[in-house]
């Protein structure tokens, strides 16, 4: 059966897809405000987003997966939910901007899913591939940004949190299996991802978001050289 979704009109799409992805504290808030001015600045329409949510059904489903459960959430149970709020979070509001012409600025996206519900959870790879493609037909970002930083550094930065949600509350061991599965997915395709060392001072993570930027803005403004 295959389902229609707005995603599957995205051929003709101007603008760009770019996710900032990575674990807990690397930064994603902080520098998703930088790169929002950054495109201001270059007077590139955008809108800025994030997952789970983005929608107001989307964000009530990660209302419940990130708050605390008395009942033990199954994996698989966890996966699916995160990709209704997906296929909502796609063809309510990304793909209608991307068809506008707009750039979509995201705060995690589907490496998200394969960093916690593959390598933290456990779930194969491959399912998750089979939702990807149920949901999101052909579309993909254009840019992931993933920010990665030691688990040392990372803890210390949520230490100022109030209070951890569901998933910031999971063992060390399984931060450590998100964040090198961030890794290997930037490494293995470095012509749509971009891996920033986020340990750094916040001056130089963004002076490296920043090249990656210029370069992605002066492809897309060349119309014989899109992305
Ligand atoms: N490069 C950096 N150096 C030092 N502190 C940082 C840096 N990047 C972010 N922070 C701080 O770390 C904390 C977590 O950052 P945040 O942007 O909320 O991370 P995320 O959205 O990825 O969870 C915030 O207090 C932020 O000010
Ligand atoms: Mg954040």
């Amino acid at each position: 059966m295959s389902v229609k979704n707005k995603v599957d009109e995205l051929k003709a799409r101007k603008g760009l897809f770019v996710v900032l992805d990575g674990g807990e504290g690397v930064g994603k808030s902080t520098n998703s405000e930088f790169i929002q001015q950054y495109l201001t600045s270059q007077s590139i329409d955008f809108i800025s987003t994030r997952e789970p949510g983005g929608t107001p059904f989307a964000e009530k489903i990660r209302q419940l997966v990130l708050s605390e459960s008395d009942e033990s959430i199954n994996a698989l149970s966890e996966l699916l939910l995160i990709f209704a709020a997906r296929a909502q979070h796609l063809n309510q509001k990304i793909s209608p901007a991307l068809l506008a012409g707009q750039w979509v600025l995201c705060d995690r996206f589907t490496d998200a899913t394969y960093a916690y519900q593959g390598s933290g959870r456990g779930i194969d790879t491959s399912l998750i591939s089979e939702c990807e493609n149920l949901v999101q037909g052909q579309l993909r970002p254009d840019l992931t940004i993933i920010l990665d930083a030691p688990l040392s550094v990372t803890r210390k930065r949520l230490d100022e949190r109030e209070s951890l949600d569901r998933m910031e509350k999971e063992s060390l061991d399984f931060h450590e299996r998100v964040a090198s599965a961030y890794r290997e997915r930037a490494l293995a395709s470095p012509e749509t991802y971009a891996l920033i060392d986020a340990s750094q001072p916040l001056g130089n993570v963004q002076a490296d978001i920043k090249k990656v930027l210029d370069d992605v803005i002066k492809k897309w403004r060349e119309p014989s050289d899109r992305l």
